[in-house]
């Protein structure tokens, strides 16, 4: 079957660029996050009061609600963060490292002269950039959720919602309190990160706060706190991350739940308008996992640095996996093939497809309960 491509669909209308893949286009957005304290964006949404108290209406919503007011935390008195972290440390048992490896020729590239001193600089920005974007990330969370809480027409979804906004306040704080006490400050929000989470909040449909947020942004961030909370030896962070993967594996099952019912009843045309805002949405965290920002502190040409990086398998690697929450997440709501499998397509042209079979996250919240063993992120794992 196939059906109308809207004009607007194009990839230049979505991303303002032509071509997905375009470097010198990408590098070339400026940031328009880094000046101020305060960045203002239109929600453009009604708040919805519903008159239907009915609680359990809906089952896994309910289910999932009960559990989320047994599994808070406290930020402040469970981690410990009397532990002495160690930057350099922190940096070297890392998946946030410089992905280049030493089968890598850099003579004549723009790291010819760079010694271990400047790769362990890097390493460091590395992680501090990173760990701040999933601040940033988090706070988006937390406006996006509350915007829930508005938009959202069950009341089920209201009172799980209710309480992601109090899980993702302690997101916020105990990232923005590691990036303050353990490490040395932090970076302003990423240019492609913040335009996602701005079209996201944007955004009057109340399905596409949970598609942007819930699906793709925490999507992403479960599958890339599960790799760094495997890799890292730093016992805070480690901790840290378990706890916040425990929340989050909780915030995607909503997504999917939630998602699954309203779009077994949406039209082909307005689920192509769902597919595209997924492809954007992917596209725009691929473009933010280049670190410009981080290139551009150690002073050396991004363009160059990142087609220097993306060449080694483990960075190619690291970033297909951050898509393997999305990607069965995205088929388990029929997604990936509707209207002619037009999502289907554009996965596998950014090289995620691969994931769709993985396990979705629509009832593994259980098994990121705190005190289990997680299992390594692997296929049906
Ligand atoms: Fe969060
Ligand atoms: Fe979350």
């Amino acid at each position: 079957m196939s059906i109308d491509v809207p004009e607007m669909s194009s990839t230049e209308a979505m991303l303002d660029r032509a071509d997905a893949n375009d470097l010198d286009a990408i590098l070339a957005v400026s940031n328009p996050y880094v000046d101020g304290i305060v960045h203002a964006v239109k929600d453009n949404a009604d708040a919805i009061f519903t008159w239907d108290y009915e609680k359990g209406a809906r089952p896994a919503l309910n289910k999932l609600y009960e559990k989320a007011k047994k599994s808070q935390w406290n930020g402040e008195t469970d981690l410990p963060w009397d532990t002495v972290v160690d930057p350099e440390e922190l940096a070297r048992n890392s998946v946030t490292n410089a992905p280049i490896n030493n089968a890598l020729d850099l003579t004549g590239t723009c790291f010819e002269k760079w010694d271990e001193g400047d790769w362990t600089k890097l390493n460091i920005e590395m992680q501090n950039w990173t760990l701040s974007q999933f601040m940033h990330g988090e706070q988006g969370a937390l406006i996006c959720t509350a915007k829930i809480v508005e938009t959202v027409p069950w009341i089920d979804a209201k009172y799980y919602a209710a309480t992601q906004v109090m899980d993702e306040a302690r997101h916020v704080e105990v990232f923005a309190k590691y990036l303050d006490e353990k490490l040395t400050g932090h970076y302003p929000l990423n240019t492609h990160l913040g335009l996602l989470l701005d079209d996201i909040i944007a955004d009057s449909r109340w399905d596409m706060t949970y598609l942007g947020m819930q699906i793709m942004v925490e999507g992403l961030a479960l599958a890339a706190f599960g790799f760094i909370h495997m890799m890292t030896e730093e016992p805070l962070l480690k901790q840290l991350l378990r706890y916040v993967m425990s929340d989050e594996a909780r915030h995607v099952a909503f997504g999917v739940l939630s998602l699954k019912e309203y779009y077994a009843e949406l039209s082909d045309v307005e689920l192509r308008e769902r597919q595209e805002f997924a492809f954007e949405a992917a596209v725009r965290m691929r473009d933010r996992l280049l670190q410009q920002e981080v290139w551009e502190r150690v002073g050396v040409p991004a363009k160059e640095a990142i087609e220097l990086t993306k060449t080694t398998p483990e960075a190619a690697m690291f970033n297909q996996m951050l898509f393997s929450k999305i990607v069965p997440n995205c088929k388990k709501l029929g997604l990936l093939d509707a209207g002619g499998g037009w999502l289907r397509e554009r996965f596998g042209e950014i090289g995620v497809i691969q994931f769709e079979d993985w396990t979705d996250t629509g009832e593994e919240y259980d098994d990121f309960a705190l005190g289990k063993d997680l299992a390594a992120p692997v296929a049906g794992a």
